[in-house]
């Protein structure tokens, strides 16, 4: 991968009369890199992604690619090309026509055109199956066909438009990966765009949290669950145990704070909020940062004692639902799948305790005075 960037947004915003879909997003992608934007239904995706392929115009801002701003440019001059949700592959063609359609419209010569659709085949790992009938694949297959109908075109940058959301989860499981190994052996630029986390964080090299029409950060995967800069990102990547308070104290970048249940927890600040007692803040710790003991802890900068109100069994994934026994609050906790706590019971008295950096506060999503 080179740094070169191949798609570029400049202070993009989309109106829908006085309704704003999309406010001031600029980002660069580099070239042969998997960017994904993350965000809940309505949040604006679709509406910049349809920017980016030409089906709508910005109200305002500049989208270039390759250095060649895109504005006026129809979407069949772009050197893009969208996969949607609802695949629109032609059913009374056959595997082969479908992707043959776009090289054919480019009028290429039949020879190489065969050569094409065969080679493409081979790369999406379905040899063989030009002849079959639409009707005759899987859904998992007839998304990988989609796919390689676009990739045929050999476009600079490939938009995705929640591709995976007709399949099962087993599929979905299965398709994340081949995709980004399918990114990986065309070098092509994907964006692509999903409501499902774990899609975004598996297979991207950048993410993109929007919400409400904005970019909340952007960052790796690893970035956005370490070091989410909004509330909004701490809460809506990952998993987390979420406290509303109000700020009694601060000692550096560590927060006091006094829950609305009455605990006193410490967390760290992010360098440029510069919070203040009396502020409402919210407080995020995942439940796997979170230690479990059965005796009670040294004095660390937090501390709680709680009963197993429930095992949640996922595997690698189980839970332990806590009720805190003096404020009742509950708290989710990684059930550690070690030999000390294999014999748990409902009902038992842990303790709970987690250092003050390895939780994040943020000024309260309502106090942002936001429009
Ligand atoms: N042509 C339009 N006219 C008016 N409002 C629109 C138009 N297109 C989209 N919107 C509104 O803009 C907002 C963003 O829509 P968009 O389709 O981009 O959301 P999304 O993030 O793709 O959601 P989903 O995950 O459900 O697909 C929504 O509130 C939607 O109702
Ligand atoms: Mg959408």
């Amino acid at each position: 991968m080179t740094s070169e960037i191949d798609l570029s947004c400049r202070n993009i915003n989309k109106t829908f009369d006085d309704f704003i879909a999309v406010r001031d997003v600029s980002f660069e992608i580099p070239r042969g890199s998997f960017f994904s934007i993350l965000g809940p239904s309505g949040c604006g995706k679709t509406t910049l992604l349809r920017m980016l392929a030409g089906f709508l115009e910005p109200s305002s801002g500049d989208i270039t690619i390759k250095g060649r701003s895109m504005l006026g440019i129809p979407p069949n001059k772009r050197p893009v090309n969208m996969v949607f949700q609802h695949l629109a592959l032609f059913p009374m063609m056959t595997v082969a026509e479908n992707i043959a359609y776009g090289l054919r419209r480019r009028k290429e010569k039949p020879a190489e055109i065969k050569r094409k659709v065969a080679d493409a085949l081979e790369r999406v790992g379905l040899p063989g199956v030009g002849d079959r009938a639409i009707s005759q694949l899987s859904g998992g297959q007839k998304q990988r066909i989609a796919i390689a109908r676009c990739l045929v075109l050999e476009p600079d940058v490939l938009l995705l438009d929640e591709p995976l959301g007709a399949l099962d989860l087993k599929l979905r499981e299965h398709m994340k990966v081949e995709l980004k190994k399918l990114q990986q052996a065309f070098g092509t630029t994907f964006i692509y765009i999903t409501h499902d986390q774990s899609e975004a964080m598996v297979m991207s090299d950048n993410v993109a949290v929007m919400n409400s029409g904005r970019f909340e950060q952007v960052g790796s995967p690893q970035d956005l669950y370490y070091n989410p800069s909004t509330a909004f990102v701490a809460g809506f990547v990952g998993e987390s145990n979420r406290f509303s308070g109000t700020v009694v104290s601060r000692a550096g970048n560590i927060v006091e704070v006094k829950t609305e249940c009455g605990q006193h927890l410490h967390a760290s600040e992010r360098v440029d909020l510069n919070l203040a007692s009396g502020q409402k803040v919210e407080l995020f710790v995942r439940p796997e940062m979170i230690h479990l003991s059965r005796e009670p802890q040294q004095s660390t900068d937090n501390s709680m004692t709680g009963q197993v109100e429930n095992i949640l069994f996922d595997g690698g994934n189980s839970r332990l639902l806590i009720r805190e026994t003096s404020s009742g609050s509950e708290i989710q906790v990684v059930h550690p799948q070690t030999s000390e706590f294999s014999d748990i019971n409902k009902g038992d008295t842990l303790f709970l305790s987690w250092k003050a950096d390895q939780s994040h506060v943020f000024l309260d999503t309502n106090e942002r005075g936001e429009a």
